[in-house]
């Protein structure tokens, strides 16, 4: 028997405010099935219970993608060998890079007074950052923020022959930094990555492009991060004059204003066997889908939820997720949102909402275009 959708994740309704729509569904029917998306967990408990349950919910993938689409024990192999590239020793090594990226590109924003943040900032200083961390030459973010943008684009529009094609792009793409690199030893991420070894065997191109595929996607969510903050920041004068006067806060600002208002959709894992969760039956090889920012708004989990309050301590946030998938690029996405507001915060007086705020829509979360006024 075919399941009948609960809901329609893409319905217009669902996507004019995917954050109270999520919220909705929280309440109203916190494990649903839709077509497109499988089953979704709403709920913060229910998330957690899967996260922490890899045996019952499995990361197993079709397509190559490491260490995301893997389960362990291989999963942990593959992690622990790409670990050291996010130490504090690299990050605070790509910091002065990375603040030089930031404040060039906001000199002509504060000079302007007035900037479309996505295209102006949070883009390009996401993927120059990231070619910086690899020892890429950092003209070639346009091509990756592209590749990106496209690969959004075909996951919301189910369009697999546009993600092929996408996939073949960043793969030359990638191919030829390879070979760049092979061809003149830089002592570099990227050359550290063609000397690593996983059970002995060295990691093979297609296998550091499915690295390098997750890391690229990670940086849209950094940018669509950077966006989201920059908003809650503009909408709230108050907490900017307090971060601005104490930056030592702006570490657990990022990470509560995430929370309520989180940069990622979902992720997917695939039941194992049949399980029962929130009064429905999930048959085993069903897709499920981690509903991060339902999780991370339920009032279950966190009190006075929907409210940022930048002095919350809790262990239970979902914006890197838990357990052995959490975030692996975390270090650098909150070194980046660290720098980001540093700098936007101490190079400015104010900064305001200008014009319209335009939303990103899944399988992207964030802002697709924000004009800030900065003074
Ligand atoms: C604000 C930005 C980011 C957010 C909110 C975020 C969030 C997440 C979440 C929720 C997961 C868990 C997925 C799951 O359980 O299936 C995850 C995993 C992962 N993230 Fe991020 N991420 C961000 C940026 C990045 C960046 C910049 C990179 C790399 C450069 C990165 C690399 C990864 C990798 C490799 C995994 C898979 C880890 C594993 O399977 O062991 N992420 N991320």
């Amino acid at each position: 028997m075919t399941q009948r959708d609960d809901w329609d994740p893409r319905a217009a309704s669902v996507l004019v405010d995917q954050r109270r729509a999520y919220d909705e569904m929280r309440e109203t029917c916190p494990v649903a099935y839709s077509e497109f998306m499988g089953w979704s967990l709403f709920r913060h408990a229910d998330v957690m219970g899967a996260v922490h349950d890899p045996a019952t919910y499995s990361s197993a993938s079709r397509h190559l993608a490491i260490p995301s689409g893997m389960d362990p024990p291989a999963h942990g192999r593959f992690r622990a060998a790409l670990t050291s590239h996010f130490s504090d020793d690299a990050m605070a090594a790509l910091e002065p890079r990375s603040r030089e990226i930031a404040i060039d590109l906001l000199a002509p924003m504060l000079a302007a007074g007035d900037a479309e943040l996505m295209e102006s900032f949070a883009t390009p200083f996401t993927l120059r950052t990231l070619c910086a961390f690899l020892g890429w030459s950092e003209q070639q973010w346009e091509c990756l923020g592209g590749w990106t943008h496209g690969n959004q684009q075909a996951a919301f529009n189910r369009d697999p022959a546009a993600g092929r094609a996408l996939a073949g792009l960043l793969s030359e793409h990638v191919s030829a930094n390879l070979d760049q690199h092979r061809a003149a030893g830089h002592d570099d991420v990227t050359d550290a990555l063609l000397e690593t070894s996983v059970d002995g065997d060295r990691l093979d191109d297609e296998q550091i492009i499915s690295i390098l595929r997750n890391w690229v996607a990670g940086e849209g969510t950094v940018a669509g991060g950077i966006s989201l903050l920059a908003l809650h920041l503009a909408e709230h004068p108050d907490l900017q004059d307090r971060l601005r006067n104490d930056p030592s806060m702006i570490p657990a600002a990022v990470e509560e204003i995430l929370r309520v208002d989180d940069p990622l959709v979902a992720n997917r894992r695939t039941t194992t066997r049949e399980v029962e969760i929130g009064g429905r039956r999930i048959p085993a090889g069903a897709s499920v889908s981690l509903m991060w920012i339902a999780a991370n708004r339920d009032p279950d989990a966190f009190d006075h939820a929907q409210e940022v309050r930048i002095n919350r301590q809790s262990d239970d946030g979902l914006v890197w997720g838990h357990g052995i998938h959490v975030c692996l690029g975390a270090p650098l996405a909150r070194l980046e949102m660290r720098i980001a507001l540093e700098e936007l915060l101490g190079r400015t007086r104010s900064f305001s909402v200008s014009g319209e705020v335009r939303r990103s829509v899944y399988p992207s979360d964030g802002l697709a275009s924000f004009r800030l006024r900065l003074s």
